[in-house]
């Protein structure tokens, strides 16, 4: 099947206009049902940090359910932050098909993500972005994108 981006991914999952922003101990399954309930078109997964994700079980079980993505759970973009793209790949590869897109957290600005070197403070290494976004968009079914944040000079 062709990979969708871009427009045909936006009316493919029904032209969303009222999207939940991803957060952190709060965009839990529980949270989307009920977004989902009251309105909202299209959801986020918390942000995942894909090393975990993909190497520890405790961390996947902790986080991820067999209802996550499921038919009630879409459309779905699951979150993940990274900074090494064979993590990011194989964290991607485990929820391809149970999610719409995968996003690469590149906003989160708190002193966590400084210290594990992944959000916002990825914003100025290129090199690393576009390798983490290429692994992606070359070996993923579904599409790829990126939350970033705008600075003052375009
Ligand atoms: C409690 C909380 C947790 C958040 N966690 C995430 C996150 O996991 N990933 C992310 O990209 N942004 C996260 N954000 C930022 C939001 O996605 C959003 O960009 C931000 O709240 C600005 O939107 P607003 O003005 O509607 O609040 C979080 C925000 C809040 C308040």
């Amino acid at each position: 099947m062709q990979k969708l981006s871009g427009r045909q991914l936006f009316d493919k999952i029904g032209r969303p206009t009222r999207i939940v922003a991803p957060m952190v101990d709060q965009s839990e399954l529980a949270w989307r049902i009920l977004s989902r309930r009251y309105g909202a078109t299209l959801a986020y997964t918390p942000m995942l940090h894909a090393k975990l994700f993909a190497t520890s079980k405790k961390y996947r079980e902790d986080n991820w359910s067999p209802l996550d993505g499921s038919d009630g759970d879409r459309p779905l973009v699951v979150q993940f932050c990274a900074n090494d793209p064979v993590h990011l790949l194989a964290a991607a590869k485990l929820v391809e098909d149970k999610c719409d897109a995968v996003d690469l957290n590149l906003g989160c600005p708190q002193g966590i993500a400084k210290k594990g070197h992944y959000g916002s403070f990825l914003m100025e290494e290129w090199d690393l972005i576009h390798n983490l976004i290429s692994t992606l968009h070359k070996n993923l079914k579904v599409a790829v994108s990126a939350k970033i944040r705008i600075f003052d000079e375009p």
